[in-house]
């Protein structure tokens, strides 16, 4: 495994994101399980989850106590693991997803993740999503007085643009240590905020890395010169694409969803691959 910064935390180049063990299609909670350890045997210390990560209401939280109750059942060591939640999204159970950035609610989601992951203090926490119903410096004002209550040890934010994160870092100054973005071939448009990241020294976690559940089988079909590569060198399509991530920046840490033992121990192996210049202009353009 190689291994990036979050703060100052080392965590695995390559994270887990859980989701797709939570929401629609997800597996058994026996497959979900043997899913997280075989991510914990590849080596894999950072897991993304988020508290909206559930199916129906009335189980908010499913993804996090999952996780914790993996963690409890591993039988190596995972004391080194840094779980990096949620909070800010709703699911209300029809299939939405809903948004409350008041503080009232990101303080009391925090409480509730805390009890969830059965922690003092939640590794990462993140703020989901901005929400335009309560001005952005309150929202992180919030995350900032949890960071100051001891029960958030590094904080981040999520769906934020270039100005939300500068905004974002005034408020929480070196609290702030991660900005997660939608980004993958089919998405680029989140790139002005992984420049500003690397500028800053934040780290960029890009989410639906492969092009989100229902595409990211197809990402060599959907872009030919990702699967040209992969033949080339011996690798799958989708462990080109995160391997041309990673050389975007050192700040740039994927999280590709899995809900499957094989699909994230193939993403892992994606730090064994460096791309050459010729490779990562070609897929530079084709992206
Ligand atoms: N902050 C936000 O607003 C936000 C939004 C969306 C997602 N996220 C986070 O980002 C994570 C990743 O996004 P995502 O799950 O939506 O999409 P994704 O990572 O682009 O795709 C996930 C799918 O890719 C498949 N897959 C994974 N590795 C593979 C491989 N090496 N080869 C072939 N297929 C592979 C998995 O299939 P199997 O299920 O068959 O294993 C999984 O269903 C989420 O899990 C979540 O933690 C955050």
């Amino acid at each position: 495994m190689k291994h990036r910064r979050i703060g100052d935390t080392e965590v695995s180049a390559i994270g887990l994101g859980a989701m797709p063990m939570s929401i629609e299609g997800r597996p058994d909670e026996d497959r979900s399980v043997r899913t997280i350890h075989a991510a914990l045997d590849a080596g894999v210390t950072l897991i993304d989850t988020a508290d909206a990560y559930h199916l129906y209401a009335g189980e908010v939280g499913h993804n996090e106590t999952l996780i914790a109750r993996a963690l409890a059942g591993y039988g190596g060591d995972s004391s080194g693991v840094l779980v990096a939640t949620k909070g800010g999204h709703l699911r209300p159970g029809d299939g939405s997803w809903t948004i409350d950035g008041s503080p009232d609610h990101i303080k009391a989601a925090c409480d509730a993740s805390l009890k969830r992951l059965g922690v003092e203090a939640i590794g990462l926490y993140q703020h989901h999503r901005p929400d335009p119903k309560v001005p952005y410096a309150e929202s992180i004002g919030a995350v900032r007085d949890l960071v100051d209550a001891g029960k958030v040890r590094l904080a981040g934010i999520s769906n934020a643009n270039p100005d939300q994160i500068r905004e974002a870092r005034e408020i929480l100054g070196d609290r702030l240590v991660s900005v997660q973005n939608q980004y993958s071939p089919a998405f680029r448009s989140s790139e002005p905020e992984l420049e500003l990241c690397d500028e800053l020294g934040l780290a960029f976690l890009p989410w639906s890395p492969l092009g989100g559940i229902a595409q990211a089988g197809e990402l060599g079909n959907r872009f030919a010169p990702f699967a040209e590569v992969a033949a080339a060198r011996g690798f799958s399509p989708q462990q080109v694409c995160l391997a041309w991530m990673l050389a975007k920046s050192p700040v740039v840490i994927p999280i590709p969803g899995s809900s499957r033992p094989e699909t994230i121990r193939d993403s892992v192996a994606a730090v064994d691959l460096t791309l050459d210049a010729a490779e990562l202009a070609t897929l530079n353009q084709t992206a």
